[in-house]
């Protein structure tokens, strides 16, 4: 069994570490604490999470200085279930002078940075939360002369990039306009988004906005050279929970055969399509109609461990190679208990001889659920 593929970036400089800094959505600060907790715990990597409710950040302290190069091959970002984004932080300065703010940011690279090290991007951040809209702009203003400092100090390559966050980056977050946290992150253990957001567009002919949910699945767990292969037009899939569609739409638009089921309606202009059977059905009773399929997609509003059971009976039964769903997080105790889920999954699958990879997250498009993903590796 594997959680993903890790690909563990060469760090040829040394870089001391004063911390974890984790990006949120507002509301999940204690899950996410207690989930870089239990991992760090796990790595011997000793400190103490910092959390403040509806802020959309956890900054977990070390107690004493750690190498980012061990740091990276202990805290996996793929492992990590609430975390958008990871940073290894190296200076946290509380007290910026508004005035002028690059001169303490100045300072604080010069301290900790080696001659070795230099940046290929490097953004500036701030939480996603409502009220923090307007610490956004500035952060999108800011950046400007952020990256010029960086630059001419040669901290920064001098080339600029489409994409916001290429091989080692830079990262300045904002939690006020006087307070910031320096960090890095290297690439194959971040998300590749700024803020860690996902933005997708809403495509104008999709039934409903869960579509999106099922799009940044793919995009996140499924590496873009394989996402081909997983999903074309020789694939068969089964969508528990499917109207009005939207999920059901994501596999249909990349040719694939789907059994939708429902008691709902279905989008008439999917139905139209020709690759889309529909079956107005019980999804906990359902079994699919042609014989094995490739996916099994859930979006079932349902208890979690009452999905993760019937997940688990489909890839154990092989009615199903692979599988993506969502379980519904509980009100209290989530960590515990999308733990809990993980484990009785991981352990049947285990004990059926099925090898298997698994990937968890709370998408950016989700709301009270998180979003699962197993893939079949044999
Ligand atoms: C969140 S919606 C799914 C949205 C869909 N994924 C989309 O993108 O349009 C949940 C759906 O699950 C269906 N559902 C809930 N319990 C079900 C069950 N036991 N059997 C079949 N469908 C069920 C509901 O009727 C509802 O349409």
């Amino acid at each position: 069994m594997t959680i993903s593929s890790p690909q563990h970036h060469v760090i040829e400089f040394n870089l001391s570490l004063c911390g974890l800094l984790c990006y949120c959505r507002s509301g999940y600060e204690a899950n996410m604490a207690q989930e870089i907790e239990a991992i760090c715990a796990l790595h011997q990597i000793f400190g103490f999470a910092k959390v403040l409710p509806h802020t959309g950040f956890v900054y977990f302290a070390f107690y004493s200085p750690e190498n980012i190069q061990r740091v990276n091959e202990a805290v996996r970002f793929d492992e990590l279930m609430f975390a958008r984004q990871m940073i290894g932080v190296f200076a946290h300065i509380p007290n910026l002078n508004r005035n002028d703010r690059l001169t303490q940011i100045h300072e604080a690279c010069d301290t900790h940075l080696s001659k070795e090290f230099m940046a290929q991007t490097a953004v500036v951040e701030s939480a996603d939360t409502e009220d923090g809209k307007e610490l956004a702009k500035f952060c999108r203003k800011f950046s400007v002369p952020f990256r010029q400092h960086l630059r001419s100090h040669q901290w920064l390559v001098q080339r600029k990039t489409k994409q916001a966050l290429v091989g080692m980056t830079l990262h300045a977050f904002f939690e006020h306009g006087s307070c910031i946290h320096l960090g890095v992150s290297l690439p194959g253990n971040r998300s590749v988004h700024e803020n860690g957001i996902y933005r997708l567009k809403f495509p104008s002919d999709a039934p409903s906005r869960s579509t999106l949910k099922l799009e940044e699945a793919i995009q996140t767990f499924i590496p873009k050279a394989e996402q081909q292969h997983y999903f074309n037009g020789d694939v068969s899939a089964v969508d528990l929970g499917a109207c009005p569609g939207g999920w059901t739409y994501q596999l249909v638009s990349r040719g694939v055969q789907v059994e939708a089921i429902d008691n709902g309606a279905m989008d008439d202009k999917l139905m139209a399509t020709g690759l889309v059977d529909y079956f107005a059905a019980d999804g906990f009773k359902y079994q699919p109609q042609y014989g094995k399929v490739n996916w099994l997609v859930c979006d079932m509003i349902e208890q979690p461990d009452r999905v993760a059971q019937l997940m688990t009976q489909w890839l154990v039964k092989g009615w199903a190679q692979h599988a993506i769903f969502n379980l519904k997080l509980p009100m209290k105790q989530r960590f515990v208990a999308m733990n809990e889920a993980k484990t009785n999954i991981i352990s049947q699958l285990k004990a059926a001889g099925i090898n298997f990879s698994w990937q968890a997250k709370h998408l950016y498009h989700n709301r009270d659920e998180v979003t699962v993903c197993i893939l079949r590796n044999d």
